[in-house]
């Protein structure tokens, strides 16, 4: 694990979340995707000003292929503790599958507050943004996910099934890829937990917690935390 990808305080986070995908299952979806002549210009899907600083492909998502792999990313999303602990989801979209080669790049931006998710037929707000690489960090060249805070630039390149979330509210790029294919899924969360700051703490806690049950079991105290953890989303919790 990288530490220079947890940026973790009490307002911002950003998390590296290694093999979220297995190197099977990675290296099935490459083939699928690879062989694939459903990709699309990345332009179509973004507003008017993002079409300035987008240069990128999309697989369509009214292709088979599309239908077929995004529930099954889905609900590897869906299913992992870290992330779970990290976005607290509400709601999460059916990811979307991009790929940068030739100098694709997407400019600095920040994503958009609101996407309409096509599984509830209706508009949730965007407050975790998530990336899942699926190319290996030597197949390209560039291609950084440069995301910046009050403390500075990150730059995230990631091995193939590791992810990386972070608030929506960043501003953030993708680097050109000069040489290679940069293929990567990305979506959005809505999570129960509207303010950074405090699903940071709600993580920060929780792992505490699991830590301190491995090091000295189910203690009444560690319980304790416990009960504060849920009441804590209890308080806070935008359900
Ligand atoms: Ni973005």
């Amino acid at each position: 694990m990288h530490d220079i990808f947890n940026c973790r305080n009490a307002f911002k986070m950003m998390l590296h979340i290694p093999a979220v995908l297995s190197k099977a299952q990675v290296a099935e979806l490459r083939q699928q995707l690879d062989r694939s002549e459903h990709w699309m210009n990345g332009q179509l899907s973004a507003g008017s000003q993002a079409q300035k600083i987008k240069k990128n492909l999309q697989l369509d998502s009214s292709s088979v292929l599309y239908q077929q792999i995004s529930p099954i990313i889905l609900q590897a999303l869906k299913s992992h503790h870290l992330i779970t602990s990290a976005a607290l989801p509400k709601h999460i979209l059916p990811p979307l599958f991009n790929c940068y080669q030739d100098s694709g790049t997407y400019g600095n931006h920040v994503d958009n507050a609101i996407h309409y998710s096509p599984l509830l037929g209706q508009a949730i707000r965007t407050d975790v943004s998530l990336t899942l690489f699926l190319s290996e960090i030597d197949e390209y060249e560039g291609g950084e996910l440069v995301v910046e805070d009050q403390y500075g630039c990150h730059e995230v390149k990631l091995d193939a099934g590791d992810v990386i979330v972070y608030p929506s509210t960043s501003l953030h790029r993708v680097e050109p890829v000069t040489q290679g294919k940069r293929i990567a899924a990305v979506t959005w969360i809505q999570s129960m937990i509207r303010e950074d700051a405090k699903r940071s703490m709600l993580f920060d806690l929780d792992m505490t917690i699991i830590k301190l049950r491995q090091q000295i079991g189910d203690t009444e105290e560690v319980l304790q935390l416990t009960h504060h953890y849920h009441n804590l989303i209890r308080q806070w919790g935008d359900l």
